[in-house]
């Protein structure tokens, strides 16, 4: 089976979240199960210079305002997984973010990049760019290949089956008509929300097969209080929609081989963690005493993680015999308050803003509970890191979150199934019980000893997830459904 997997971002080509995580993951774990997978992204300046065995494979007819396109293709850089970057220096060959520039802002040509991006893929999955290869399958990703699945349902011929997943429905590329481009098969109702026009309403409403990253996620959308508008959209499409956990890469996530840390670790023996432990509180300048509980937070600064949240616990966590690690970036006044609060308590609050890919493996190693509460979470990739790496995650009952982590209960430590603390209301007062409830057994080993062995051996890895998602290709292409292609 061929499958062109279309993204915005993949890790460690360009990375700014769990998006970029799933999209290197699950194609992997898709090319282990005997997919023939490429994926498409943006040539931007970090992705070209890691891509290896770069070749120019098209150079592309003037197409929506862009006459200096090119298809660059070539390898991951530190695995087979097979990539095509579209090319163009106005649109995507700029410095600063993926979606920003360096002041927080959107990129006022976002609608233009990206529509450009579905634009090429939707090409090349139609064989228009002469690249000897065509996919049965594309599979799209959140707003920034919205329009892929459009493009493709409007082709009378012959076409490849889409599916597209979206990874969270806050972010839903809705621009104001006169920002996007002239669109070659534009039909105003197709992407009309509000007076905009939504790249996601678009991906939502034309893939063939729509999913989300969790079951309790795809159940959460389909009402007006998760579904940011769309809950009707996709409620009209319930009978091809699904949710899908993501898994994590065992092999990157990995406390045993990972290479940023001061020592590596297993469940069987854990002395590796305390000297990660150690090694980041000196790095942080944090007493290094490897007793005192270490709290980890390792995300966007955002309300929908609850950043805004964190700041009103603070007051009950530096009373606390605790220290706090911080690494994020996003919301300016968060990071300021998060800033202040480190000034005025450095001994037990440091606060890293920026994005810092060996720090968030170090805190994940080093720690001993991870804060990761949300507002909602499509999937969450970092409680499964924490989880992973013997990292007790303090996670609130919503999406994702829900389906992955068991809260320490009675009955769930009887039966061994709890990993980690879990928290109903989006409120200061319950995220700070389940903490107190997480640092009373901290204080008793045995018991968080026994926790930290329940978590380290639950398996996320991707084969699950990505047998279910070649299911839905094979359904969708009408092939017996079978284990491998
Ligand atoms: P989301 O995609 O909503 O931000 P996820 O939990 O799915 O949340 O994925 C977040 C990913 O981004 C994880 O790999 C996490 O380690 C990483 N991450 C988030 N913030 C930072 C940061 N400031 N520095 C390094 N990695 C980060
Ligand atoms: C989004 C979601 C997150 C999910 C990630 C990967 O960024 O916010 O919950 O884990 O996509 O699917």
């Amino acid at each position: 089976m061929r499958i062109l997997f279309a993204t915005s971002e993949a890790y460690p080509l360009a990375k700014t979240g769990g998006l970029a995580d799933v999209s290197r993951a699950l194609p992997a774990a898709l090319q282990r199960l005997g997919a023939d997978i490429r994926l498409i992204m943006p040539a931007y300046p970090r992705a070209v210079g890691q891509l290896r065995e770069p070749r120019v494979v098209a150079k592309l007819e003037p197409v929506m305002g862009v006459s200096d396109g090119i298809v660059l293709a070539g390898l991951f850089p530190d695995c087979d997984l097979p990539v095509y970057l579209v090319s163009s220096a106005s649109l995507f060959g700029r410095a600063g973010g993926l979606y920003q520039d360096d002041n927080g802002q959107d990129w006022p040509d976002n609608a233009h990049r990206f529509a450009f991006l579905s634009q090429v893929a939707s090409d090349i999955a139609l064989g228009h760019c002469d690249l000897g290869w065509q996919p049965d399958v594309v599979h799209a990703n959140d707003w920034h290949t919205g329009l892929l699945p459009l493009f493709l349902a409007h082709e009378l011929g012959c076409r490849p089956k889409s599916v597209f997943t979206t990874h969270n429905m806050a972010f839903q590329g809705a621009f104001a008509p006169h920002e996007v481009p002239p669109l070659p098969l534009q039909s105003g109702d197709d992407l009309e929300f509000y007076g905009r026009l939504s790249y996601l309403k678009a991906g939502l409403a034309y893939g063939d097969r729509v999913t989300t990253v969790s079951p309790t996620y795809a159940q959460e959308i389909l009402t007006p209080e998760f579904g940011c508008g769309l809950d009707g959209v996709l409620r009209a499409r319930q009978e091809v929609f699904s949710g899908i956990l993501n898994g994590i890469d065992e092999d990157i996530w990995n406390p045993v081989t990972d290479p940023f840390l001061a020592a590596n670790y297993r469940a069987s023996d854990m002395l590796g963690k305390r000297a990660c432990k150690v090694a980041l509180q000196h790095e942080l300048n944090l007493d290094a005493d490897p007793e005192t509980p270490l709290l980890g937070f390792v995300s966007r600064l955002t309300e929908q993680k609850m950043a805004d949240t964190l700041i009103e616990a603070l007051p009950f966590i530096v009373g606390q015999n605790a220290q706090l690690v911080i690494v994020g970036e996003g919301d300016r006044s968060i990071e300021a308050k998060l800033k202040d609060a480190q000034t005025a308590y450095p001994a037990k609050i440091s606060v890293t803003i920026g994005y810092d890919e060996a720090l968030a493996h170090k805190l994940q190693a080093g720690a001993d509970i991870l804060l990761a509460p949300a507002r909602f979470e499509p999937c969450g990739l970092t409680q499964l890191y924490a989880l992973r790496y013997g990292t007790l995650p303090v996670v609130r009952r919503t999406g994702g979150l829900a389906d992955t982590v068991v809260d320490a209960n009675n009955q769930s430590i009887l039966d061994r199934s709890a990993s980690g603390f879990v928290f109903d209301d989006p409120s200061a007062d319950s995220m700070v019980s389940a903490l107190t409830r997480a640092l009373a057994l901290y204080h008793d080993p045995l018991h968080w000893r026994r926790l930290q062995l329940q978590a380290m051996t639950r398996s996320f890895g991707w084969d699950r997830s990505a047998r279910a998602y070649m299911a839905l290709y094979q359904e969708l292409l009408g092939l017996p459904q079978q284990d491998d292609v």
